[in-house]
């Protein structure tokens, strides 16, 4: 994890960053980054199989839209569980969210989708919540 922090650090732009964390984490299926635009989360750079339908989400709007309106990271062990979760891939089953913030205002946010049920760890909120400190210093 601490080589993957120093080249994420190192990393040339978003896109790069999304790369790296989605090739040099196993469980880590679908790598997006959103951006708050207005009331809107607007999809920027993300790394995964597939395409997702869902390139902008409100605000208040699925996991996504939740974690930017509270500003908290959600972590979703079971996706088909989760009500306010929008499905975009059925192969996932689990979802970390982690909101990329400066001065208590969210700028956007790192979304990961895993194939693996309850994927998401607190390694994984630890080392996300740094890269979205990082990602709010360049942003
Ligand atoms: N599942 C998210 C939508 C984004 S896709 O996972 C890429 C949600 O419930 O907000």
């Amino acid at each position: 994890m601490n080589d993957l922090l120093q080249e994420i650090e190192e990393a040339a732009d978003l896109q790069a960053v999304v790369d790296l964390l989605h090739d040099r984490v196993e469980h880590y299926s679908w790598v997006g980054v959103y951006l708050v635009e207005g009331d809107d989360l607007v999809l920027g750079p993300w790394k995964g199989p597939q395409a997702t339908e869902h390139v902008r989400i409100p605000v208040g709007q699925g996991v996504c839209g939740a974690a930017a309106a509270s500003g908290e990271t959600e972590v979703v062990d079971d996706v088909n569980a989760d009500p306010r979760y929008l499905a975009c891939f059925p192969s996932t089953r689990s979802e970390i969210v982690v909101p990329i913030a400066r001065e208590g205002r969210v700028l956007g946010e790192i979304d990961i989708d895993s194939d693996q049920p309850a994927a998401f760890g607190d390694a994984d909120r630890e080392l996300l919540e740094h890269v979205a400190g990082l990602i709010a210093l360049l942003a």
